[in-house]
């Protein structure tokens, strides 16, 4: 089997083609950074406007560089939601129009199971995981049962870790994406400078919260001396908000590595994906305080890419899991769709 994978939900155009034997033959991203940049944040029309203009071209660039042309696709998958919808219809429309036009079958593939499997494209893991996922529009644990079979621990109430990354990026001025920057800047920072709160810590549960995290950091930075901030404050604020988040993390992953063992056996690994799993920072303190064997994809799987896409479709299609051209993009789309609504009216889940 041969899959192409179309990635448009967010900010990076992205097309890639996986076999099933885990080859990943071509992984084609084209970032939109510096169309966003001068905004301190995704602007959704841009984006928009962007894909359209690109995908052809990043598709054109994926199939020549995996040294194939479309008949010899086995399937095309491409992101169908959760996103930014004007991105994701450009990318599920360029998806359905070569499985048109070569008669191939479509996978409508949900982004966060593109994350959620890439695991399994990198590395031999086995059903049922635990997987952390962090990115800029979600954080959550899940109990990975099968393609399709996802039970939802813990969620957070209010904003994403990476989202909370950026907003602390933007308030110190280190640029778009935050996560990165920041991480960085934290490495030269005394983490017990600033005593930042920990949501959520030593509670019952699974869920998360960052918002109050995040106004923190605002206080702290308006409480510092007025004036140009010192690069030294701005390394120790971007190191106490590290560790603050790393510390939130460990609690929920101890909690939720209980209720996984309770349910699901023995547990010896932890999955993590999404954006924030680059955070060599975060990563390490995991594997260190948690006492399990992390699995994490290589940085350039874990941000957003197609081979996730393409992954995720062949594991889709491969259990003649085949979407009709029909299949409506969809601006929410959660993975365990019983797990209740958290957290106050408007914020995600
Ligand atoms: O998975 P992703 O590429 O897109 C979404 O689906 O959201 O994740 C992007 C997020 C951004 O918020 C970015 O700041 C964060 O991942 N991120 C990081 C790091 N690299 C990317 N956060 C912390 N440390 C990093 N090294
Ligand atoms: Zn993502």
């Amino acid at each position: 089997m041969i899959v192409l994978g179309i990635e448009t939900s967010c900010d990076e155009t992205a097309a890639a083609v996986v076999n099933a034997n885990r080859e990943v033959l071509s992984n084609v991203v084209l970032s939109q950074i510096e169309e966003h940049t001068p905004y301190g944040g995704i602007v959704p029309e841009i984006a928009a406007r962007s894909h359209l203009q690109f995908a052809d071209r990043v598709v054109a660039q994926a199939m020549e560089e995996a040294g194939i042309g479309f008949p010899d696709l086995t399937g095309i998958a491409a992101t169908a939601g959760p996103g930014l919808i004007g991105g994701v219809l450009v990318g599920a429309m360029t998806g359905k129009a070569i499985a048109a036009v070569h008669r191939l079958p479509f996978s409508a593939v949900n982004h966060l199971e593109g994350h959620a499997l890439t695991a399994r494209l990198t590395h031999s893991v086995e059903f049922p995981y635990l997987l952390l996922l962090v990115s800029g529009g979600h954080c959550q644990v899940l109990a990975v049962e099968g393609v399709g079979r996802y039970r939802r621990l813990g969620t957070t109430i209010d904003d994403a870790l990476g989202e909370a990354f950026d907003k602390v990026a933007k308030m110190l001025d280190l640029g778009y994406p935050g996560g990165p920057a920041v991480e960085r800047t934290a490495q030269n920072g005394d983490p017990a400078r600033f005593p930042l709160p920990r949501p959520m810590r030593r509670r019952p549960g699974c869920h998360f919260s960052f918002s109050g995290l995040k106004t923190a950091v605002r206080q702290t930075i308006q409480d510092l001396p007025p004036g140009t901030l010192l690069d030294r404050d701005i390394a120790d604020v971007c190191a106490s908000f590290q560790a603050a988040a790393g510390d939130v993390l460990i609690d929920r992953c101890t909690n939720a590595l209980q209720t996984f063992r309770e349910s699901h056996g023995d547990a010896r690994s932890l999955v993590v994906a999404g954006g924030v799993a680059a955070n060599a920072y975060l990563r390490s303190r995991l594997e260190a305080e948690l006492e399990v064997d992390l699995i994490a994809p290589p940085l350039r799987l874990c941000t957003d890419n197609g081979a996730m896409i393409a992954w995720a479709g062949l594991e889709r299609l491969r259990l003649h899991l085949i979407d009709g051209l029909d299949f409506k993009p969809r601006p929410r789309w959660p993975l365990d769709p019983d797990a209740p609504p958290v957290g106050y009216a408007g914020v995600k889940a």
